[in-house]
């Protein structure tokens, strides 16, 4: 900030994101950046042209919009650069085709949110990549799983829907020492809570759609590298032809601004209601890295500052009892919890979740699997809720 006064020592997290990535001064003192909407940006002259001798050259390169944004995230993340793309997913299909080429091997923890799986399982392996899923537990033991051409390990804590931490230090210590480059997907934890590249992880991975765009209104990821994986993952990006467009990217922007204080809640009403939901006889387990019962809890407790507001539970059923059926009676009985997919927005939603891709992690058992979001609403009206669903749930 640029009034004339000298900056205060702050580096608050909230503080950090009221201010991150953009100068009002930069634009008359306008507190929200300009939204450039552009493709073609003119040069002066042809030598101005020939050299590309000035910051903006065309807007797949980046337009103010666009840079606030990834100046905003590279400031949070700690990264040499950001890219933005349209989805999450594309976030991290992008960061797997920049350091993956045919012949190569990579390590894929079996946890991976599904779609990754279907690209890996399709487009990568059809681009001559040999995928090898391994356990989220397995720790340093993933040496083991090491060959002479595996060059990236893929990384997501906690795993997708069933919430499995992973031990990311000893990850990246095994990786480093045998070569291979390590991505992880942070969108649970979102830099707030657990700064990937701090831990010595290469390129952390955002889904944007979720905690920072807030409102269930945009699409959007940012694949972020430390200094020596940024320029690969430019010139990756570069060739793929990816970009945000700047209504997203001011959308993101915006949301950034409030993220710390819905964090906070997200995170204070989904230890609520899982310890609430830990207490019930019809629950068999609750899968949230921040309950002293779950296994990976000491690796949450030991890396991270806090948690997002996504868990799953296991639903208590009988023997030879029909799991789906019991699962769509519990959702359908639901009134505040809407039913879909994604999750990061201020509504809470509910889904039975499908866990029949799994090759390595075991997967609960012992009746239906059911993912919360918990939103903003009042805690009390979202347990009220739930009781109802229990008790739709219980007649089947
Ligand atoms: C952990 C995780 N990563 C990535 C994605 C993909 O994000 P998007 O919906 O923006 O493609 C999701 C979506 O649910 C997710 O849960």
């Amino acid at each position: 900030m640029t009034k004339g006064n000298d900056p205060v020592n702050a580096t608050g997290p909230n503080t950090q994101l009221a201010r991150a990535g953009y100068d009002p001064f930069d634009y008359h003192g306008f507190i929200n950046p300009p939204k450039v909407h552009a493709s073609t940006v003119l040069f002066p002259d042809a030598q101005t042209m020939d050299v590309h001798g000035q910051k903006y050259t065309y807007a797949t390169r980046g337009t103010p919009t666009t840079d606030a944004l990834c100046d905003a995230i590279n400031e949070l993340e700690g990264a040499a650069g950001t890219i933005l793309v349209p989805s999450g997913l594309a976030a991290v299909t992008t960061a797997l085709l920049a350091y993956l080429s045919p012949g190569d091997h990579a390590l894929i923890v079996d946890s991976v949110y599904g779609n990754v799986r279907q690209f890996c399982d399709t487009m990568l392996s059809r681009f001559g990549v040999d995928v090898q899923y391994y356990d989220p537990s397995i720790g340093r033991d993933i040496e083991i799983l090491f060959k002479a051409n595996t060059k990236l390990v893929h990384t997501e804590a906690p795993g997708s829907n069933t919430f499995e931490m992973q031990d990311i230090p000893a990850t990246v210590e095994v990786a480093h020492r045998r070569g291979a480059v390590v991505t992880m997907d942070n969108t649970w934890a979102t830099p707030l809570f657990f700064k990937p590249l701090d831990a010595g992880v290469d390129v952390s991975i955002q889904a944007s759609t979720k905690y920072p765009a807030g409102h269930a209104d945009v699409l959007m990821g940012t694949i972020s590298a430390n200094a020596s994986h940024w320029r690969a993952l430019k010139r990756a990006n570069g060739a793929l032809g990816f970009c945000g467009t700047p209504d997203d990217a001011y959308q993101v922007l915006r949301g950034l601004r409030t993220m710390g204080v819905r964090l906070e809640r997200h995170q204070a009403s989904s230890l609520v209601v899982a310890k609430w939901l830990e207490g019930r006889g019809d629950v068999v387990r609750v899968l949230h890295p921040a309950l002293e019962s779950f296994p990976g809890h000491q690796i949450w407790r030991r890396d991270f500052k806090g948690a997002g507001g996504v868990f799953s539970f296991v639903l208590a059923s009988g023997r030879g009892e029909d799991f789906k059926l019991k699962a769509q009676r519990f959702l359908d009985a639901l009134s505040l919890f809407g039913l879909g997919y994604s999750w990061g927005g201020y509504q809470s939603l509910a889904l039975h979740v499908d866990l029949s891709d799994r090759r390595i992690a075991p997967a609960p058992t012992e009746g239906p699997v059911i993912r919360l979001q918990i939103g903003l609403e009042d805690v009390e009206d979202l347990i009220a809720d739930l009781e109802h669903a229990f008790a739709a749930a219980s007649t089947v």
